[in-house]
């Protein structure tokens, strides 16, 4: 089955190509399609997610995958969450968001700076779809005040993983890819497909 993934990046084609190309589905990026992201208007990782498939199951006129993801701080309320994207703005870069979690963090115990990473993986059959599938992968951690490692991407480089005193951005992609929130998410959502049928 042909399924288009409603993102741009490289990093997540590769990681979901490997896991799901077993299963039959042939992934193919929107943006080989011409399509683009739609505004993320949601309040939720659920709603972002669904948003993104059913634009491009719309534009493509088939299946679709998406995800959405973001990382949750307990000393902060829940931020940034859906919006870590845009921590510290608009258009913010990595570096931004990493340099504002920091600001706001200054001065707050470790014991209160523990945090997650939340994935949600939907796919739609199609774009008017009545039963997507969801899968949700979470992924524990603590926020560092001092950035380390050159690896990974966002918040990775002051995201230190339970259990690990490395953090994740001194992780190999090999190490993060089979214990990240997106992996759990997208291996749940492998079960799913499974058990409706969808794959063998
Ligand atoms: P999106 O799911 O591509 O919209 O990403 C949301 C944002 O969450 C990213 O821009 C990062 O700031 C953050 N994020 C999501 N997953 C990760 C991760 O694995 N490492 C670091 N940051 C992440």
């Amino acid at each position: 089955m042909r399924v288009v993934l409603a993102s741009g990046n490289s990093g997540k084609l590769r990681e979901l190509t490997t896991l799901l190309a077993p299963l039959g589905f042939e992934l193919v990026a929107q943006s080989v399609l011409g399509i683009h992201s739609p505004p993320e208007t949601g309040a939720t990782f659920m709603e972002n997610a669904l948003i993104k498939a059913r634009h491009a199951a719309r534009s493509a006129k088939g299946a679709a995958l998406a995800d959405d993801s973001g990382v949750e701080v307990d000393a902060l309320g829940g931020r940034p969450g859906v919006y870590s994207a845009r921590f510290a703005g608009e258009n913010a870069s990595d570096e931004d968001n990493v340099h504002k979690m920091r600001a706001e963090l200054h001065g707050v115990p470790a014991e209160f700076r523990q945090a997650r990473y939340h994935c949600v993986i939907v796919f739609v059959r199609g774009p008017e779809d009545p039963e997507p599938l969801f899968a949700h992968g979470t992924w524990e951690g603590q926020i560092a005040l001092e950035p380390r490692g050159a690896g990974g991407f966002g918040y990775d480089p002051i995201f230190i993983p339970a259990g690990l005193h490395r953090t994740a951005a001194e992780m190999t992609s090999v190490e993060k890819n089979a214990v990240s929130h997106r992996a759990r998410a997208l291996l749940a959502l492998v079960t799913e497909l499974k058990e409706t049928g969808l794959a063998s």
